[in-house]
């Protein structure tokens, strides 16, 4: 496949089959990705996959944290969203239209739900830098 259409033909998932990957295929995707560049060439991350019922347990905590109503803290703030460019608001607006046509309360809940169960992923890669 040509670039091009990979570039046109990719798109964010959110509703995954939960047939298992294999290993195999898990760890080709990383060694693909880790052709990415990097400073030096000192591809400082660290990979760690979670499946199974490693998975299972982390996204049980997911959801007994959005029970609690927890925020998230990310390690690297992006900033409000009222501090981003016009051009990046206008954007964040077209997707909510797009895809965040809620009705009422519960239609968040339901899309905030499906984010905590990980979009029934069977598989979760995490990248670390030290
Ligand atoms: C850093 C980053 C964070 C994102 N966070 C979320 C998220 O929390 N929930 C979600 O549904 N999509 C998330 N997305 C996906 C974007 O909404 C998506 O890439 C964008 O709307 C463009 O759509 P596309 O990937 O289908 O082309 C994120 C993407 C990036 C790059």
């Amino acid at each position: 496949m040509k670039f091009i259409e990979v570039m046109e033909k990719r798109h964010s998932s959110r509703d995954f089959k939960k047939d298992e990957v294999s290993e195999d295929t898990l760890r080709e995707i990383v060694r693909i990705a880790g052709m990415s560049p990097s400073w030096e060439n000192s591809q400082p991350w660290n990979v760690y996959i979670a499946t199974g019922e490693t998975l299972e347990t982390i996204r049980e905590a997911w959801i007994a944290e959005n029970d609690k109503k927890i925020k998230g803290s990310a390690d690297m703030n992006p900033g409000h969203r009222t501090n981003f460019s016009e051009r990046g608001q206008k954007n964040m607006a077209d997707f909510m239209d797009a895809i965040g046509k809620f009705d009422d309360d519960e239609d968040l809940e339901n899309f905030n739900h499906v984010q905590h169960i990980l979009f029934n992923s069977p598989a979760v890669v995490y990248l670390t830098l030290p």
